[in-house]
């Protein structure tokens, strides 16, 4: 049984990765800004598990921090950190505000390193530990600046945390999903698992970490051919009118 901090646990990728390891009795700090869901999560995984509700707003550094001390004051430690709230992004990202590109990059880059910023002490004091974030397909094949930049920088990122991080005994895992329904890709109309795929694959990472996980695994063929045939993946993912071919992906 693990003490796992879980960002994003309001919905989504998040909220099912917190009910399954409650299922498995892990004990649980759930982080979001909507503390109505959270609230209502944990009184609904109260019977199975202890678990603290922090409302934090990864874009602001000191609520990061807040979060990693109000989970030591209550668990005594943090054995697994789950780096997941993200937002997701429309295209094109150049008609966003400066403000909406910065407070992206925030909460998909700068508040994974600040969380493993605040838990790497605690972990590297007990030569033990395990970070876990959530990329996704987009930074492998990418299809819109603004997502892909911050997907490509998260698993650039956790690639050389591990490397970093492997002498003191804290493990790096990265899980990058394809498309998986929850609030994030509601636009989208075509067929995609639930959000229950990646959640049993991050609760298998808990027990063993790896490098990266694909989910589905069948994109990890899509990605295979994108990096051996990029010009054919330009041809098929370049967009002509950026107006009509505008994504509905994301509500960031
Ligand atoms: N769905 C997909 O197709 C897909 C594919 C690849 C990767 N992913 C990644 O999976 C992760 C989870 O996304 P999801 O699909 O589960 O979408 P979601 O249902 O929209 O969940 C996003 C979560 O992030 C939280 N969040 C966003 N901004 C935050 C902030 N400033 N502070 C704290 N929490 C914040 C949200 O909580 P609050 O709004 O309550 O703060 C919510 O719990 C993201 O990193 C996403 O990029 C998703």
């Amino acid at each position: 049984v693990a003490v796992v901090v879980i960002t994003g646990a309001s919905s989504g990728i998040g909220e099912a990765t917190a009910r399954l390891l409650a299922e498995k009795g892990h004990q649980l700090v759930l982080a979001a800004r909507r503390a109505d869901r959270l609230d209502a999560l944990a009184l609904a995984l109260a019977p199975k598990t202890d678990v603290l509700v922090v409302q934090t707003d990864v874009a602001d550094p000191a609520q990061v921090e807040a979060l990693v001390a109000k989970a030591v004051a209550r668990f005594g430690t943090v054995d697994v950190l789950v780096n997941n709230a993200g937002m997701g992004h429309a295209f094109p990202w150049w008609e966003e505000t400066p403000e909406g590109i910065v407070q992206t990059l925030n909460v998909n880059v700068a508040a994974p390193m600040l969380a493993a910023r605040a838990v790497i002490p605690l972990m590297r004091e007990k030569g033990r530990g395990h970070i876990i974030n959530v990329a996704s397909v987009a930074g492998h094949i990418a299809t819109t600046g603004l997502y892909a930049a911050t997907k490509f920088a998260l698993r650039g990122h956790s690639e050389a945390l591990r490397r970093e991080l492997a002498p003191l005994g804290i493990a790096v895992s990265v899980v990058s999903p394809g498309f998986i329904r929850t609030e994030m890709t509601e636009g989208l109309r075509m067929k995609m698992p639930g959000p229950e795929i990646v959640a049993q694959a991050i609760e298998r990472l808990v027990r063993r970490p790896r490098r990266e996980v694909v989910v589905p695994g069948y994109y990890r063929l899509l990605i295979w051919l994108c990096w051996t045939m990029p010009w054919l993946a330009d041809l098929i993912l370049a967009r002509k009118d950026p107006q009509r071919g505008r994504s509905r992906l994301g509500r960031g």
